[in-house]
């Protein structure tokens, strides 16, 4: 039996994945609210298929506890944020639940850390707590990485596709979990050794930061130079060997915005790029706002108030928030005394900011510009309801005439 530890976005479709896939779970949150929704058969979060899989897992018999469970198999996916002043990962929501599972685990049991964390993570936090409860690591316990790559909006089909990564102490070890996840993923398995899995994870979002960031930095360039961000990176991507991702209003939620930290965090005199990247990325909600500020005096417009921000979460198609653009420049906006700002996303149904709305006609009606934050399929398929309307389009969907871009 595996015993999931941690059922948010990532330790809950695993847990049903593996469940639906043959394997007896038990999945296992100290938040009794979201223990209670998964109990009483409603799904958590939205996301493209999941509420299929949540009833397969169920008819499966997947198990929802706030109690840690005595078995051979635990896979922790707790958060790793990153510490706002030294950027390096803050590993103690994994430490806490490693300590809980040392209270409950018998010998011979493997402890799969699934969590993202900074290569030497589990060396400096998580073997010192397993040997401070009397085991051996490799005699009497068993310790794995296997860190997880699926992006949110599609997690359901990449979960089984996408190739996975292993780290073990011991090949037979991580062969034996690398067996334990093939139960359900079709991609290739490679076991490597724990640290080299805990820099892949990092390094594979932080390969993502930089190349955000440098189209980032196309955009304000041709910005301050009145040049077609798009069109060049269009021509540009003609190039056999170049591939220019797209600029945005930012770069949020828990992988992108927050692993290439880690590195800067632990190397801060060589991760020169990566620390420079982030803050490109960082700084583009800000950018942004400035380009509302820059459009209204051109508009010849005063009043914030009719202003409106089209989205929430911090990419299309979620309901996930963290760390978004959006909430991002609402914070600096406040930071600058200007309030009033209206928001309005389809995914966010609880009230989370002010000005909110949650209905697209009446949001509409509210306001006379209107800046595309998120590329939700909901705006795409009514942008003929933004004629009219002065529009900020920060993802280059809107072929309205005389929009604006960042
Ligand atoms: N969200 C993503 O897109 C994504 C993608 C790949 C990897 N990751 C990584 O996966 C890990 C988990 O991220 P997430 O997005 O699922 O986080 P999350 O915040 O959605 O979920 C974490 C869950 O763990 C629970 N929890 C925390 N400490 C606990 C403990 N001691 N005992 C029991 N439950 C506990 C929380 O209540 C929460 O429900 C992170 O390291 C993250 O970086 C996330």
């Amino acid at each position: 039996m595996v015993n999931v530890i941690g059922l948010g976005y990532i330790g809950l479709p695993t847990a049903m994945m593996l469940a639906s896939h043959g394997v007896e779970v038990i999945g296992t949150d100290y938040n009794k609210e979201l223990v209670a929704t998964l109990n009483a058969g409603k799904m958590t979060f939205k996301e493209k298929g999941i509420d299929e899989l949540f009833q397969e897992a169920v008819a499966a018999g997947i198990k929802f506890t706030t109690e840690y469970q005595v078995t051979d198999t635990y896979i922790v996916s707790v958060p790793t944020p990153y510490d706002k002043f030294s950027k390096k990962v803050d590993a103690c929501y994994v430490v806490a639940a490693v300590k809980d599972v040392m209270k409950v685990c018998p010998k011979g049991a493997t402890v799969v850390i699934e969590s993202t964390v900074s290569p030497g993570t589990i060396e400096k936090y998580v073997r010192p707590v397993i040997e401070a409860n009397g085991f051996t690591i490799g005699e009497d316990l068993n310790l794995v990485h296997a860190p997880e790559r699926i992006i949110p909006g599609n997690m359901v089909y990449e979960l089984l596709h996408n190739n996975r990564t292993i780290g073990a102490d011991d090949r037979a070890i991580g062969e034996k979990i690398k067996e334990l996840y093939a139960s359900f993923c079709q991609g290739e398995i490679v076991v490597t050794d724990i640290k080299t899995a805990e820099m892949t994870k990092v390094v594979e979002n932080t390969f993502r930061a930089v190349n955000i960031a440098f189209a980032n930095e196309l955009a304000k360039i041709c910005r301050h130079d009145n040049m077609d961000v798009y069109e060049i990176i269009r021509i540009c991507n003609m190039h056999p060997r170049v591939n220019i991702l797209q600029p945005g209003p930012g770069v949020g939620g828990h992988c992108i915005s927050v692993d290439p930290w880690f590195l800067v965090g632990d190397y801060p005199s060589l991760a020169k790029v990566i620390d420079e990247s982030m803050k490109t990325n960082d700084g583009m909600p800000d950018f942004v706002l400035n380009r509302i500020y820059e459009i209204m005096k051109e508009k010849g417009m005063t009043d914030i108030s009719r202003v409106g921000l089209y989205g929430l979460t911090y990419k299309e198609n979620v309901d996930d928030m963290r760390e978004s653009p959006t909430l991002q420049l609402l914070e600096s906006q406040e930071r600058h005394l200007a309030t009033g700002l209206k928001v309005y996303d389809p995914f966010i149904e609880k009230d989370v900011v002010a000005n909110q709305y949650h209905n697209l006609d009446k949001f509409l009606a509210a306001v006379d510009f209107v800046v595309i934050m998120v590329k939700h399929n909901e705006i795409k398929e009514n942008m003929d309801k933004l004629a009219g309307k002065v529009v900020l389009d920060c993802h280059n969907i809107c072929k309205l005439p005389g929009v604006y871009h960042i």
